[in-house]
């Protein structure tokens, strides 16, 4: 989890806002508070908002617990109708939402509505799981006898989610767990606390119960009580590796249920028979979107040798070419990254890159300081040619805006490659041939395969996750999210008037 960021602004009148507890907009009994600053712009202070401690997290929880039972017998179509409520909200507030999300967080104005909208699409996609959340019937193995299952909610849920799509995958995880008939507790990414908290004001203004839905904003101590607290059945997390194994862990211990999204080093293959101008417009989106700040991006590109030289001069100098600047500005491409922190990794990274790796730094590689950017976290877009696949900066997750290439000679060598990180989120081909296409397709071990375009862009009615140390087996989004936050029961329903007993009696025929 990052740090907030840093405010170097003097402190004028900064709009305060609330945890949101038992339907109740409130103050942190801790008294602390934090900034949020605009990363493009470390002088603009979106907000000051609660570092909420133990005995936040414990109101919230003991506020969702209060609401659970209501909640938990309201009818899921009747829960769904709430959600389709918030789905028009959401959609009413889309541009406010956008520019706020822009502010906080410094994604283009472009990406950031892509967000919101993203969390729109989830909703009403769940919200229609209201009327369906399907179980099934079975014949039972003796006469008269009748089988069947349904799902049931999990109880309380915890939800931690980062900085990088600050209303997006808010919604992954609470239209899922309130559609299922969950009472949750919010705790977003500490650099982005206004999109969750807009997500939560939605909630509040389309009429969900009181304490079904909570937010305590906060950071690493809040994020760790929520984790702690016995009343919390299910955690669920999005964010670093490092954080996702230490719930894991605790979870373990304490048998909750938990689900994990983290790392990524997501590569496209390009073949020889590629379209390169597409390939080419496919990595810098996939590598340079959200300044490479998702767990999709396309941080490897394996290129096929007959066409490397072609596609590394054509990826640098569109590279070159992008404009950098506040997300705000209409004709900004990339943005900041998010916070100070978080552009010294990727700086250190880049050091790795040149000094350790040894890779040849193609272009970029400095922080951007000239006139307005000095007040932000500017990256210029960086791309490392001649990479070799075990180098550091090929194994490791930056989340910035860096790319490296690879050079390659055959298919099986390239999924070699693809497949040899200790991530498997997304990947990606860009071939003609049909028979590659498919080959790929088969091989690559990652949770999300894309053909013809980058590693990034999934849809939210598909499953969202991925293999190795990307998760925990479970995925998010599509109907699949729904085994996360429901359990099955199955129920067994004897009329035939007597003791029967399964696996014992034989039946008569
Ligand atoms: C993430 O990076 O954590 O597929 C989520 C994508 C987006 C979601 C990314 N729809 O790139």
């Amino acid at each position: 989890m990052a740090t907030p960021k840093q405010a170097k602004a003097v402190k004028t009148a900064v709009k305060k806002y609330k945890n949101y507890i038992g339907g109740e907009w409130v103050a942190p009994s801790s008294g602390q508070w934090f900034d949020n600053v605009n990363p493009a712009d470390t002088s603009d202070i979106v907000g000051r908002f609660p570092n909420s401690g133990r005995e936040d997290v414990d109101r919230a929880v003991a506020a969702a617990k209060e609401a659970a039972t209501r909640w938990r017998r309201t009818p899921a179509p009747k829960r769904a109708e709430i959600l389709f409520t918030l789905g028009e909200i959401l959609r009413k507030n889309k541009e406010a939402y956008t520019q706020q999300m822009t502010r906080e967080m410094g994604k283009v104005l472009k990406e950031a509505g892509g967000d919101v909208q993203e969390a729109i699409d989830c909703t009403y996609y769940t919200a229609g799981e209201g009327r369906r959340l399907h179980g099934f019937t079975t014949p039972a193995e003796m006469p008269n006898k009748f089988a069947m299952c349904v799902r049931q909610p999990v109880g309380i849920c915890g939800l931690i989610t980062p900085f990088n799509f600050p209303m997006a995958i808010p919604s992954w995880k609470l239209i899922p767990a309130l559609v299922c008939g969950n009472t949750v507790v919010l705790k977003s990414g500490e650099d982005v606390p206004l999109s969750a908290l807009n997500l939560v004001k939605a909630c509040e203004e389309a009429g969900i119960p009181k304490g079904v839905v909570n937010l305590v904003n906060g950071e690493r101590d809040a994020g760790a009580a929520l984790v702690e607290h016995p009343d919390v059945r299910l955690i669920s997390f999005t964010g670093s590796t490092a954080t996702g194994k230490k719930i894991a862990e605790h979870a373990a211990r304490e048998n909750k249920i938990v689900s994990l999204e983290m790392g990524g080093k997501n590569a496209i293959i390009v073949m020889d028979d590629a379209d390169i101008d597409n390939a080419v417009e496919g990595s810098l989106w996939g590598a340079f979107g959200t300044s490479g700040q998702r767990c999709t991006a396309s941080s490897r590109l394996v290129v096929h040798k007959k066409v490397y030289k072609k596609f590394c001069e054509k990826l640098v100098e569109r590279t070159k070419k992008l404009r950098v600047g506040s997300g705000l500005d209409p004709k900004t491409e990339v943005g900041p990254v998010i916070n100070e922190r978080q552009m010294d990794k990727v700086l250190g990274y880049i050091e790795i890159g040149r000094k350790i790796d040894k890779a040849t730094l193609a272009c970029g590689g400095n922080r951007l300081t000239k006139g307005d950017l000095s007040r932000g976290f500017f990256i210029e877009p960086t791309v490392f040619t001649d990479v070799k696949p075990k180098m550091r900066i090929a194994q490791e997750e930056i989340f910035g805006p860096v790319t490296c290439v690879i050079p390659f000679s055959t298919l099986d060598e390239a999924i070699d490659i693809v497949n040899g990180v200790q991530y498997g989120l997304s990947s990606a081909i860009y071939t003609q041939d049909v028979n590659r296409a498919f080959h790929a397709m088969q091989e690559l071990y990652t949770g999300i395969c894309y053909v013809n375009s980058a590693t990034i862009g999934a849809e939210v009615h598909l499953p969202f996750g991925g293999t190795k140390g990307t998760g925990n087996g479970h995925r998010e989004a599509g109907t699949q999210v729904l085994d996360i936050f429901s359990e099955w029961k199955a129920l067994y329903i004897d009329h035939s008037g007597k003791l029967q007993k399964a696996q014992i009696d034989e039946v008569e025929i």
